[in-house]
């Protein structure tokens, strides 16, 4: 069934990477009635559009909570999926699972946590340049009170040279495919849409559960018809569940680390040997080059590079990439059991994928994101970290599934005491104090030790990121 693209929010379908300029606004509902008729002006931007001709667009989501505000009753909401519904930091055993624990517990966070205003819509706004940005925004934002709106956050977002992150690494090369859609991608890559975009079959060729309404409770037939149900209509089609997380990053605490780590006998700094631990830790080097690619130095033939495998490409082993890196946890590509190195592997993989969409925030440490000016700069004031944002059908399966059983697992597939050395907790719900990186190598693999956590929460939420069709229904709910 090919994708309703005219009805599907853009940002599901691509990142609007040519709109560098970005901001999330966290919003209240106080009046929901006033909340619809906003909702009613806003133009959302569709799927259906060529890069060139958008200079600046909307695209909105909400949370269990938004739902209810607008009028869904709790029948409707008990539709959505139970993670979705009980928020990112709804119960102690998600909080332990996603490894929000210590300085990135729920009651710490910034928004998003039990202490804070509960936020219901999550507006996303993108603009080509700063000044159409900036219009966008105070358009919005003048409007917010007059329609019982209330705001709790404004994300703002950065974009650094080499589309690096803080930490100095170039990201978004890997980019998860959506079968029909995008065609560019490699096949282990490219991945059902029902995995991303409610209403069309996933990686077990199934419906992912939605929320589907009876014909009674859409009279206007707004909704399409549940295409796996006769009697229902779907109110998830063309939707998916945005994970959104806003991740700080202490880049002097992980650069000295991998500078302490990497000294040499006389104490003397080893500047290639840092990068080559981080790159370690990362799997790509900071151009973005694959280490399975170039093991043993960065290779600027391959920054772009996203074809490769790891049983495939000979390295079964972990000697170029290790196990534990960052991009071999979050995407184990032929890795996987029962029978790695084979497509089924690939294949059980696809079960586990999210798209990412997100966003840097805060000021470099050094404008160049050159590993050795970010080194030489030290300690430099200000919050930076990643807006980090990403879609799936089923939360549990695809996101929490990822950060549970690959990132904060210290079991990952044969190891028995690494965290992901980038992102990872340090199990820090265990009283633990600091991580294991295990590199394997022939004859001796090494191992660093002492690793604190990198990346802390500031708040998270789980939003649900409507079709148009679906959004039109909202509005009508209870009017
Ligand atoms: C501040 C936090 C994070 C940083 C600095 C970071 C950094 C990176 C970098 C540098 C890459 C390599 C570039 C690329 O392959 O596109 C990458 C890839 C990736 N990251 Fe992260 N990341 C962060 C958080 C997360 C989280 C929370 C998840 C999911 C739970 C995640 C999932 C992924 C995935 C799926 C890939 C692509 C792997 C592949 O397909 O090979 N990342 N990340």
């Amino acid at each position: 069934m090919p994708l309703q693209v005219e009805d599907i929010q853009g940002i599901l379908l691509y990142g609007y990477g040519q709109l560098r300029h970005a901001c999330f606004l966290l919003l209240g509902i106080i009046d929901g009635d006033a909340a619809k008729a906003w909702l009613g002006t806003l133009d959302i931007r569709n799927a259906d559009f060529k890069p060139d001709e958008i200079h600046r667009c909307v695209n909105i989501a909400f949370t269990s909570a938004g739902l209810r505000r607008l009028g869904l009753s709790d029948e409707m909401v008990d539709e959505f999926s139970t993670e979705f519904r009980e928020g990112m930091a709804g119960t102690e055993h998600r909080q332990r699972i996603l490894g929000d624990t210590g300085e990135s517990s729920p009651d710490k966070w910034r928004w998003g946590g039990p202490r804070n205003a509960e936020p219901h819509v999550l507006l996303m706004l993108y603009g080509r340049d700063e000044a159409t940005l900036s219009v966008l925004l105070s358009e919005q934002r003048l409007r917010l009170a007059s329609f019982g709106l209330q705001l709790i956050e404004q994300l703002d977002t950065s974009w650094l040279l080499h589309d690096k992150e803080h930490f100095g690494f170039r990201d978004g090369v890997s980019q998860t495919g959506i079968e029909g859609v995008h065609t560019r991608t490699s096949r282990g890559n490219t991945i059902p849409a029902g995995e991303f975009v409610l209403g069309y079959p996933n990686a077990y060729g199934q419906y992912t559960q939605r929320p589907l309404v009876s014909r009674d409770q859409d009279p206007g037939e707004l909704l399409p018809q549940a295409p796996d149900d006769q009697r229902r209509h779907d109110l998830g089609m063309n939707g998916s569940y945005l994970v959104f997380r806003q991740l700080s990053q202490d880049v002097a605490t992980f650069w000295q680390y991998c500078d302490e780590k990497t000294r040499r006998r006389d104490g003397a700094p080893n500047p290639e040997g840092r990068v080559r631990l981080a790159s370690k830790m990362v799997g790509r080097w900071p151009s973005g080059t694959p280490l399975v690619r170039s093991p043993e130095k960065d290779d600027p033939a391959f920054t772009s590079d996203n074809e490769f495998l790891y049983y495939g490409s000979g390295d079964a082993h972990g000697l170029k990439c290790p196990i534990g890196a960052h991009i071999r946890r979050t995407n184990p590509r032929d890795s996987l059991e029962p029978d790695p190195g084979s497509d089924r592997s690939i294949e059980v993989g696809k079960r586990h994928r999210i798209i990412r969409r997100g966003r840097v925030y805060g000021t470099p440490v050094a404008n160049s994101m050159e590993v050795t000016d970010i080194v030489a700069a030290g300690d430099v004031a200000g919050e930076r970290g990643l807006h980090f944002l990403c879609f799936n059908t089923h939360i549990g399966r695809q996101f929490e599934f990822i950060q549970r059983t690959w990132v904060n697992n210290p079991g990952f597939d044969g190891l028995y005491d690494d965290d992901d050395p980038l992102i990872g907790d340090r199990g820090s719900g265990h009283g633990k104090t600091g991580g294991t990186f295990t590199i394997q190598a022939d004859p001796i693999r090494t191992r660093v030790t002492g690793m604190p956590r990198f990346v802390q929460v500031r708040g998270a939420a789980y939003f649900f990121l409507p079709g148009l069709r679906a959004l039109r229904f909202l509005v009508s709910v209870g009017r």
